[in-house]
């Protein structure tokens, strides 16, 4: 004969000695475990105290079977903690725009040939981005540079700077020659965007100007300045070609890929343009040159769309951080 006490007790004890849940179970609520027993038992008890002593065996059942079920429940999924490393919560980082990148570079390179940077402004009057540069109003190659205008309060006629070259005369009117200088910034033209066009852009304007800068001057330095960008021997060729401020005028290709690629408008500095800035000295010339940054990037990293590289997709500019040339 068993009693409820004795259970009890047993049941205390086996909880404080860990003794593990199954072994609770088939123990206590088996079909021949002690509950069951103790309801045997209800047979041999008077019928005045079988109410009561239902009554607390139920109890006691209830209270073995919560505590089977809550930690069968707790060792099924076990609560863990998992530590928070910085890395995962670190935010995605971005890189630096291949166009940044490779004005800074520019710049790395030609200052080792004693180039410094000059700057203007982007606001531009028509004195500084046409008429001193020889394309006066009437010229037929103003048209070359689609010009977004801006009509200032006062009645001035204004421009986004359709190019780098303004730059050139600023530098010139504050400087005297022998100079050499590299202007980067950004461009504006009003013309439709697509895959090669963008209607902001960016260059880097070059100017050199000495005694003895020729047509050859010229060629070394464009030869080591893509030599030394791309890390390998570049072969390059001038073009004939026409911009009112430079005679004669070229274009630059570099031989890539197995074909000539289209890179940069240059030439000789127009005798007129360097009087129009107010350098007289016949023993005077030298070179001009205007590189596109956009078409750089996308020949250097392998871009077909011009778009993406102002897109500030994610998924584009965290790629290009990466590489470096
Ligand atoms: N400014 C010209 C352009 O934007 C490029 C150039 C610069 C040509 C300097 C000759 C000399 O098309």
């Amino acid at each position: 004969m068993i009693s409820i006490e004795s259970v009890k007790t047993q049941y205390h004890t086996d909880i404080d000695n860990q003794v593990s849940i199954e072994e609770i179970e088939k123990k206590y609520l088996s079909r021949k475990g002690y509950i069951a027993q103790l309801f045997e038992e209800m047979k041999s008890i008077s019928p005045e105290k079988k109410g009561a002593y239902g009554q607390e065996v139920n109890t006691l059942k209830k209270e073995i079977e919560s505590y089977v079920s809550q930690h069968q429940h707790s060792q099924e999924t076990p609560l863990r903690i998992h530590p928070i490393h910085i890395q995962d919560i670190q935010a995605e980082m971005g890189g630096m725009s291949p166009i940044s990148w490779l004005m800074f570079r520019i710049q790395d390179i030609f200052s080792e040939l004693g180039f410094s940077v000059a700057t203007g402004p982007e606001i531009e009057t028509e004195k500084y981005n046409f008429d001193a540069l020889n394309i006066p109003d009437t010229h037929p190659a103003r048209d070359i540079w689609d010009t977004m205008w801006i009509q200032d309060p006062l009645g001035v006629k204004s421009l986004l700077r359709t190019h780098t070259s303004p730059v050139q005369i600023h530098y010139m009117e504050t400087h005297k020659a022998p100079l050499r200088i590299i202007a980067p910034g950004k461009v504006y033209r009003y013309e439709a965007t697509d895959a090669t066009h963008e209607t902001v852009f960016h260059q880097v304007e070059g100017l050199m100007l000495d005694t003895q800068t020729s047509i050859a001057t010229f060629k070394g330095v464009m030869h080591h300045f893509f030599s030394t960008l791309f890390k390998q021997d570049i072969k390059i060729r001038l073009r004939p070609s026409y911009f009112p401020f430079t005679e004669p005028s070229f274009e630059i290709d570099i031989w890539m890929d197995n074909t000539w690629l289209e890179i940069a408008g240059a030439g000789m500095v127009n005798r007129i343009v360097l009087k129009n800035a107010g350098i007289t000295d016949a023993d005077i010339q030298g070179f001009a040159f205007g590189v596109g940054i956009e078409r750089l990037a996308m020949i250097a990293y392998g871009i077909d769309d011009v778009r993406l590289i102002h897109s500030a997709d994610i998924r584009f500019t965290s790629q290009l951080g990466k590489i470096t040339l």
